[in-house]
């Protein structure tokens, strides 16, 4: 277990005192943002401004912009690929670091909904399809986050784990799979690491919003768990006064247009809420206050914040510890730096890295090593050469690479209100996040000016992304104008995570400055539930012919020897605001690999995915590692694996379908509003082992750089003790796993589940001994009629395991 939670001292006088100085409309107004990321401060009471910010691979703080940099972890489907809690208490120490930086009280991290299938547009921003790795990974998180004296939000309780029609969709999930998957993970959090927030999702289960969800939120999380933080609303998820707050609702953020405040003090004086009620959810936004050290006269939680840790440091280490070697032929890897001569390195996403997966975990690091870059820095001058092979994007980007912009906000006279620097094509302006000098009261027109110089010549399109009124001008030439409109029932963020539209080409020349300007016509709705400016000006540099690249890249390949392929999917694939429709990398990817395999038989392939897409050439190359989205780092990390430096530690979090076919549970669109949790509690492995359906990769396998022999297993009903040695040539680190399988069929039951993990180091030829908990929960399940947990008895088999599809050991157990 990663380190105890934080023990908070007892608030209640200090929470009553400030309790009792506050009248009516101010404790309403308490729990509603007074913007986009914050609670009013009340002077009065000593109770400062609580701020929020997402989230799960870094802190961004309170505006949408570069100018505020923040460290990039790497994605949380890598986190729970080390399955080390350890390494994620670390990963959230830094979070608090950097949250305290920031000013920030409040981290809306981490996100446990499940892998219930690879579409989910979030995936990568999930831990895993196991409850129980996703328990341990993200308790870890927690306890980190608030042993640097910051509050987490666990969310989104519960089942938001597909992202179509997400504001609307009704899950209807049956008890036991409520219970033993969805719940299981927030239940655990809850036990393990006391956190002090929970974020309540937009989804509906069973038929409720979940902000409305008086049992869920009630009975559930207070009553049966004894959850003492604040529930946080998703953002914009509070629809209802008077069904959120007796929903069990204390947060409904961000403001200033609310469903609390003002109308929540009308509710009460209607006498449609009890007074007492608000009391509640405002003695949870003190008591938060207290933990946090935003109350004054109370003694925060945390007093001495750890000694500050090496956020890139850290960043590179977790990303090493979480690329998943899924193949190795002959020994492929690691490469010897001594020895190697050339090294043919081949891919978009080699050089421009795809580091972190798309929506509100977007953070702006201050820098990114990318593949080449890392192995640049790695390799002796002339190891390594570069080639671009295929392009995974076919679809416009914010404009990027080679553009320098800026935004220059007018009113309706045409003067200029004021300016902002713009890290990409992108404005992103909400609530308060404006340029000095700007209102949006004021605020009539926005345009995002300055040059591009382009890397290549050829026919650059350039595009828009977002609603109103645009004119697009490049070189002084107008492409477009015109407008958008908003799609019908749209997500309220499709601003964000639309998809963006070509608008007009125009000819450029490499190393060629010319003038871009996007002009934007704010449109205010009136009574909007956010003040937002969101749009983007987007770009796609001159499509070469596809054939030639490759053409290109398997000439590099021939002649070295190695091939490093690294292929991505882009941030149209994976995001938040929609789900995939397909698992296939985009572009002419597999065409790649399957040529420069042809020709190089030492060919390693980097996916650099958050989450599981199709290898139709998998048993064609020598290698395959799984990078996920690696963060910051993640090009040194890769250079210091590839070459030997340190073992790629990771294990899958999640099962990798040979296709989407040969998925299990693929469905993710409701029809007439309901998405029926069908399989029951058949998801991931167990859904793979009832179906009787080979993956590609099983759930738990990864490959180190040496050899493990599993010596002995003991088991109690409460450990398994393994014995394990390591016989290769070199130090390493394995994951011992143990599941438990039924050995009687008694009751409806998975094949096999994980019971107990935990990670073992040994030099060559030493043996090491670890004991692992066996946790209760694993010999339990839902009894619908009497609602609780109960223990089955029965003989299990214990398996001690690399992998899912690995067993070194068994023995059998009576309990
Ligand atoms: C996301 C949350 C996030 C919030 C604030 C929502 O759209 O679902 O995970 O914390 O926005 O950015």
């Amino acid at each position: 277990m990663a380190g105890a939670s934080v023990s908070t001292p007892d608030h209640s006088d200090v929470v009553e005192a400030a309790l009792s100085g506050l009248d009516l409309d101010t404790k309403a107004r308490l729990l509603a943002g007074q913007d986009m990321w914050s609670l009013p401060a009340l002077p009065a009471i000593g109770l400062r401004s609580l701020v929020m910010s997402d989230g799960p691979i870094g802190v961004r703080g309170v505006r949408w912009t570069a100018d505020d940099p923040s460290i990039a972890l790497p994605s949380p489907t890598a986190l729970a690929a080390t399955w080390d809690p350890e390494l994620a208490r670390e990963a959230g120490t830094l979070l608090a670091q950097e949250a305290r930086r920031k000013g920030v009280h409040v981290l809306l991290a981490p996100t446990v909904n499940l892998h219930r299938t690879p579409l989910g547009g979030r995936h990568f921003e999930c831990f895993s399809e196991d409850p129980h790795l996703t328990g341990e990974i993200a308790s870890g998180c927690v306890r980190g986050v608030q042993g640097g004296g910051v509050a987490t939000t666990v969310k989104h309780f519960v089942a938001n784990d597909a992202e179509t029609d997400r504001f609307t969709v009704d899950n209807v999930i049956a008890p036991r799979p409520l219970r033993e998957l969805y719940l299981a993970p927030f239940e655990a959090i809850v036990e393990n690491a006391r956190p002090w927030g929970i974020m309540a999702a937009y989804n509906q289960v069973n038929g409720t919003t979940m902000t409305e969800h008086r049992h869920l939120q009630k009975d559930v999380l207070r009553g049966e768990w004894g959850f003492d933080g604040i529930i946080v609303s998703d953002w914009m998820a509070a629809r209802s006064t008077v069904g959120a707050i007796l929903g069990g609702l204390d947060i409904a953020m961000p403001g200033p247009v609310t469903v609390y405040g003002d109308a929540l003090a009308a509710a009460v004086r209607a006498g449609e809420v009890a007074e007492a009620a608000v009391d509640d959810a405002v003695r949870a936004v003190l008591r938060l206050a207290a933990r946090v050290g935003a109350l004054d006269g109370a003694e925060p939680a945390v007093t001495e914040p750890p000694p500050a840790l090496d956020g890139p440091a850290l960043a590179r280490e977790i990303a090493r510890r979480s690329f998943v070697l899924v193949r190795n032929e002959r020994g492929a890897l690691p490469l010897d730096p001594a020895r190697v001569r050339e090294v043919a390195l081949i891919g978009a996403a080699a050089r421009d890295a795809r580091v972190l997966g798309g929506g509100s975990a977007t953070v702006f690091p201050e820098h990114v090593v990318s593949p080449l870059d890392g192995l640049t820095a790695a390799l002796p001058d002339g190891v390594l050469t570069y080639a671009v092979g295929a392009d995974p994007s076919d679809e416009l980007a914010p404009a990027g690479q080679g553009f320098e912009l800026r935004a220059v906000c007018r009113d309706a006279e045409g003067n200029v209100l004021g300016t902002g620097s713009l890290p990409s094509g992108q404005v992103q302006w909400i609530g308060g996040d404006l340029p000095a000098g700007v209102t949006h009261e004021r605020l009539c027109s926005v345009e995002v000016t300055g040059t591009f110089t382009p890397r290549e010549s050829g026919e650059h399109i350039f595009g828009t992304r977002g609603t109103g009124a645009f004119t697009l001008a490049v070189g002084g030439r107008i492409l477009w104008q015109g407008t958008q409109d908003p799609r019908e029932g749209g997500d309220p963020f499709e601003a964000f995570f639309g998809a963006p539209a070509e608008r007009g080409r125009a000819h450029l020349t490499a190393g060629e400055p010319v003038e871009v300007s996007l002009l934007h016509t704010v449109r205010r709705a009136p009574r909007a539930a956010l003040s937002a400016v969101m749009f983007s000006l987007t770009h796609l540099g001159p499509r070469r012919d596809a054939d030639e690249l490759i053409a290109e890249a398997v000439e590099a390949a021939r002649s070295a020897e190695a091939a490093v392929v690294v292929v991505a999917t882009t941030d149209r694939v994976e995001s938040e605001g929609f789900d995939r429709r397909d698992l296939r990398l985009p572009g002419r990817q597999d065409d790649l690999v399957r040529a420069v395999a042809a020709v190089n038989p030492r060919t390693v392939v980097i996916v650099n995915s958050g989450s599981p897409v199709e290898l139709p050439w998998r048993e064609s190359v020598a290698a395959v590692l799984l990078s996920w989205f690696p963060g910051q780092e993640g090009g040194a990390a890769l250079a210091d694996v590839l070459l030997g430096h340190a073992e790629p530690g990771g294990r899958l979090p999640t099962t990798w379908p040979v296709s989407l076919a040969r998925a299990p549970v693929t469905q993710v669109c409701p029809a007439d509003g309901q998405l029926p949790y069908e399989e029951g509690l058949f998801i991931g492995y167990r859904a793979y082992d009832r179906a009787g359906v080979a993956p590609a990769y099983p759930f738990g396998h990864g490959l180190g750089y040496t050899t493990w022999e599993y010596e002995s297993l003991e088991v109690t009903p409460a450990h398994a003790t393994v014995r394990v040695r390591n016989t290769g040539e070199r130090a390493g680190r394995e994951t011992v796993q143990i599941y438990l399988a039924p050995l009687d069929d008694a009751v409806e039951r998975p094949r096999r589940w994980l019971a107990g993990f935990a990670p073992v180091e040994a030099g060559p030829g030493a043996t090491v001994r670890v004991e692992i908990p066996l946790r209760g929960r694993a010999f339990e399940i839902w009894d619908e009629e009497r609602g609780r947990f109960r223990f089955v008895p029965g003989p299990y088999e214990v398996r001690a395991c690399h992998s899912l599809g690995d067993t070194r050991l068994s023995a059998t157990l009576e309990v």
